[in-house]
C-alpha cells in the first residue's frame, strides 16, 4: 500500500460520490476508495474523479473496491448506502431496510478496516450508528454519525435568509437524533458572536427552529427522487477532514452516551471534540429545562426505532 491517508466510501450514490469528489476536489487525503454494489458504476466514476483530480491539481487517486478488502489501511470509512427516503416518507420509515444493509457493511469494516474511524451517514441516521457500534463492536469514539453539521448549516442558512447578513459567520447548534425531534438551540447560536435572540424576535426563530426541522424533507419533496446530497456531503467532509488532520474542533454528531446529557446506551447528538482518533472527548453543555425535554423526546425516538430491532430480533447480540 502506498504511504498517505486513505478514506473507504461506502456507496456510490450521490451522496457516496459526492463525498468523494469534494475529497478529491480538496485533495483531502491520498487514497479515496469507492465500494459500491455495482463494480463498473464504482470503477467509473473513481477513474472521472481521479481525471478531475488531475485538472484540479490535486494528488488524490480514486480508486473502485473490487472486493472489501480493497479497504484495508483505510484511516476513515464513511458509509452512505442505503435507500434514501422519497416525498412522504420519513427517515424513520427506512429503518429494516438500511438497517441490514449497513449491518452487513459493518461486518466488513470489521474485517478489513478494523482500526478505522467510522463516519455513518446512513438514514434513519442515528440507529444506523447504533447498528454499526454494535455490529463491529468498536469503541464509541470510533463510530460517529453525521447529521449535527448538516442540521446547524440548514438552520444557518435560514437564518441568513431572514436576516440577509452574516453569511459565513453564523454560527448554529442543533442537538439530538436526525429526525423530526431534532433540537435546534437558538440559545447556542450566534451571528459574529452575537446571540440570535438579539437579532431576531421569538417568532422569527420558532419559524427558523420549523424550517431547520423540515429542511431535508423540503429538499425531498422538491426533488422528488431522493434526498439532498450537497450539503450533507460536505458536512460529512468536515468530519473527515477534523479526523485525518486531527483538529481537535467541536462539531455536533452523533455518538453513543455512556453517561453523557443524563444517558446511556443510545445514540443521539451532541457536541464531541473531534481528532485523529474520532471523538475525543463529548462536551457538555448546561441546558434549559425546555430544552432537556426536547432532548428527552429526541433520544426517545431513537430508542424506540432501537427497540423495534431488537424486538426483530436483528442483533445477534
Ligand atoms: C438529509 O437530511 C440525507 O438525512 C439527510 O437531507
Amino acid at each position: 500500500m502506498a504511504k498517505g491517508k486513505k478514506v473507504t466510501v461506502i456507496g456510490t450514490g450521490n451522496f457516496g460520490s459526492t463525498v468523494a469528489f469534494i475529497m478529491a476536489m480538496n485533495g483531502t487525503c491520498h487514497h479515496v476508495v469507492l465500494r459500491g454494489r455495482n463494480y463498473d458504476v464504482a470503477k467509473g466514476k473513481a477513474l472521472d474523479m481521479s481525471q478531475a483530480a488531475n485538472a484540479a491539481r490535486q494528488h488524490t487517486i480514486v480508486k473502485a473496491a473490487k472486493t472489501p478488502a480493497d479497504m484495508a489501511d483505510s484511516d476513515v470509512v464513511v458509509i452512505t448506502a442505503g435507500a434514501p427516503r422519497t416525498p412522504g416518507m420519513s427517515r424513520d420509515d427506512l429503518l429494516t431496510m438500511n438497517a441490514e444493509i449497513v449491518k452487513n457493511y459493518a461486518r466488513e469494516i470489521k474485517e478489513h478496516a478494523p482500526n478505522a474511524v467510522v463516519v455513518v451517514v446512513s438514514n434513519p441516521l442515528d440507529v444506523m450508528t447504533y447498528v454499526v457500534l454494535k455490529e463491529t463492536g468498536f469503541p464509541r469514539e470510533r463510530v460517529l454519525g453525521m447529521a449535527g453539521i448538516l442540521d446547524a448549516a440548514r438552520m444557518a442558512h435560514f437564518i441568513y435568509e431572514k436576516l440577509e447578513y452574516g453569511a459565513g459567520q453564523i454560527r448554529a447548534t442543533v442537538m439530538g437524533g436526525h429526525g423530526d425531534t431534532m433540537v435546534p438551540l437558538p440559545k447556542f447560536t450566534t451571528v459574529a458572536g452575537v446571540p440570535i435572540e438579539d437579532l431576531l424576535d421569538s417568532e422569527e426563530i420558532g419559524e427558523i427552529v420549523k424550517k431547520t426541522r423540515n429542511g431535508g424533507a423540503q429538499i425531498v419533496n422538491l426533488l422528488g427522487d431522493g434526498s439532498a446530497y450537497y450539503a450533507p456531503a460536505k458536512s460529512t467532509t468536515v468530519m473527515v477532514d477534523a479526523i485525518l488532520k486531527d483538529t481537535n474542533q467541536i462539531h455536533s454528531c452523533a455518538i453513543m452516551l455512556q453517561d453523557d446529557y443524563g444517558y446511556s446506551d443510545i445514540v443521539s447528538g451532541v457536541p464531541v471534540m473531534i481528532g485523529a482518533g474520532g471523538a475525543e472527548q463529548v462536551i457538555m453543555m448546561a441546558l434549559k429545562p425546555l430544552q432537556q425535554r426536547r432532548f428527552k423526546d429526541s433520544v426517545a425516538s431513537v430508542q424506540e426505532m432501537v427497540d423495534k430491532l431488537y424486538d426483530l430480533k436483528f442483533f445477534d447480540n
